[in-house]
């Protein structure tokens, strides 16, 4: 059995800053808790506020950074663990 459910969403352009993303997200981790998952990680790069935000308005919290854990662009950048924890299914949220 997983523990440990990994997610990653992306907004077509010209389509976010509706709350597409907050839905998806959210949807997401109703999933990953129906089906058992007790924790979700999501890795990000240090310079994407967007994600950032949106991950800690949902109740994400950053849990560990690789320095240099990206290279874009021609440059390296921090990699950021963000994550949250799952209640059981059944308990209250
Ligand atoms: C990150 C992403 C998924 C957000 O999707 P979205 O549909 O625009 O998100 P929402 O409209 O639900 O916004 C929710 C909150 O996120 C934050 N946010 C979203 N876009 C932001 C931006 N450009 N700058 C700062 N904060 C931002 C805000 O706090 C926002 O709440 P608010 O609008 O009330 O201020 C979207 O920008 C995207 O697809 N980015 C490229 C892919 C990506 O980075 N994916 C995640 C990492 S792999």
């Amino acid at each position: 059995m997983e523990t440990v459910a990994y997610i990653v969403v992306m907004v077509k352009r010209g389509y976010r800053r509706i709350g597409i993303g907050t839905e998806l997200v959210k949807t997401l981790i109703d999933l990953a808790r129906e089906r058992g998952f007790k924790l979700i990680h999501f890795p990000v790069f240090e310079r994407n506020v967007a994600a950032r935000r949106l991950y800690s308005k949902l109740g994400f919290r950053e849990v560990g950074r690789i320095p240099k854990g990206f290279y874009r662009d021609g440059e390296f950048m921090d990699e950021i663990l963000m994550a949250m924890e799952l209640p059981e299914p059944g308990d209250q949220a």
